[in-house]
């Protein structure tokens, strides 16, 4: 057995006990969208050549994979409550062969998802579950049982753990569809490991992101997008996948990455808590101008804390005030397909065309908090809501 290999199984051994599932359905990847793209694409050649229900409010990350499978990505409306796809507005045709339930932000509904479910089914079509925003959490029943087919994890940047790289991917051993689960599988077993310049160019991202930082923006801008082309830098997003694409063809982590997402998995329970409270906090404090999505019931551990300012205007001011306060707020996902694509078209997206316009309100108006800050900070970003809303309303 590898060094390798042993890490891989306490990474897999630490996502089973998690979520209370098996080791064995567990398989990694060097990025979540990877394991998407080979998710997509074992369903494009069991089930055919057809569409994936999805949302706009989302990375472009999320969607090439389906755009590189050859499927066709369709767009419903979100809920203001969980910001994942409106069981209630989703349509489904004969041609549709997935439907995405994303965890946005971490919010986990599990009501909604089983309704997504329940769609899925109706429409013979695989419930792919997106908890890129919430590793090792996955929707269940009262009794603990998964509802997805397949789950998706991301170790990535800006996710819950610090990893900067990694995925992970749960092929649900019970899915109806056998003939899928057995291609799948196949597939993410068969995986090559990333070879030695991508390593490389991981393991030097945290000090080329140092120095970057150092940079005025353009320049930065510049030698980032040339050290892309290059294959000595490794970014969040390059420039291939707001144009539909994918950099790499589908791999594994390599040795040192996967070391990293076994060495995060012990952090994992020390960060949700950290993170929980933070939510607690917001849910409680934030104004009432402050539209908090109503999912988050129970405090969760979010990756970061959304909320919807009354209207776009005010949600810049929010931006900008965190901002010159330095304190790290989001506007994940504004604009749509984030963080914005080269030409809409390709990923089947019509902005403004009415079809999806309670989404594109929600998109205005979102701002998001980070999560994993110490309480004080937290009070200061409060206090900068109350301080911009506060003024709006008077
Ligand atoms: C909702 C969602 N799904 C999938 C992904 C892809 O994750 P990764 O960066 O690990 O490929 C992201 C990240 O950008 C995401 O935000």
């Amino acid at each position: 057995v590898s060094r390798a290999s042993e890490s891989a199984s306490a990474v897999t051994a630490a996502l089973a006990e998690f979520t209370g599932t098996e080791a064995a359905d567990w398989h990694l990847v060097f990025k979540a969208r990877y394991g998407m793209e080979v998710v997509f694409t074992s369903i494009a050649r069991v089930k055919g050549d057809g569409d994936v229900a999805t949302q706009i409010f989302t990375c472009a990350t999320a969607v090439d994979p389906i755009l590189v499978a050859g499927l066709t990505p369709h767009y419903g409306e979100v809920n203001a409550s969980s910001v994942a796809l409106d069981p209630a507005q989703l349509v489904l045709g004969d041609s549709m062969r997935a439907v995405v339930a994303q965890h946005t932000f971490g919010i986990v509904d599990n009501a909604l998802t089983a309704q997504l479910r329940a769609l899925a089914d109706s429409a013979n079509a695989v419930l792919v579950e997106d908890s890129a925003h919430c590793v090792a959490r996955l929707a269940t029943d009262d009794a603990g049982n998964p509802f997805a087919d397949v789950s998706i994890h991301s170790f990535g940047v800006e996710k819950v753990l610090p990893t900067r790289f990694g995925g992970a991917v749960w092929v649900n051993p019970d899915m109806k569809d056998q003939a899928l689960r057995d291609h799948l599988t196949a597939s993410l077993i068969a995986l090559p490991v990333i070879g030695a310049k991508v390593d490389r160019a991981a393991r030097s991202y945290l000090t080329q992101m140092r120095l970057l930082r150092r940079l005025p923006a353009g320049l930065a801008k510049r030698t980032r997008n040339a050290l892309t082309a290059v294959g000595l830098y490794e970014p969040a997003i390059a420039p291939v996948e707001l144009a539909g694409g994918l950099s790499h063809k589908p791999m594994r982590p390599s040795h040192w990455v996967t070391e990293a997402m076994a060495d995060a998995m012990h952090q994992l329970p020390r960060i949700e808590q950290r993170r929980t409270a933070v939510v607690a906090y917001y849910r409680e404090a934030l104004p009432a101008g402050a539209q908090i999505p109503a999912s988050i019931t129970t405090p969760q551990p979010l990756v970061r804390f959304p909320f919807f300012a009354p209207h776009a205007a005010l949600a810049e001011e929010c931006f900008d005030a965190l901002n010159s306060a330095g304190l790290r707020p989001g506007r994940w996902y504004r604009p749509a397909l984030f963080p914005g694509v080269a030409d809409p078209a390709v990923y089947n997206y019509v902005p403004g065309d009415g079809a999806l316009a309670a989404t594109e309100d929600l998109i205005e108006r979102v701002v998001n908090l980070p999560t994993d800050v110490d309480l004080d900070t937290a009070h200061r970003v409060v206090d900068v809501i109350v301080r911009v809303l506060g003024e709006a309303a008077r």
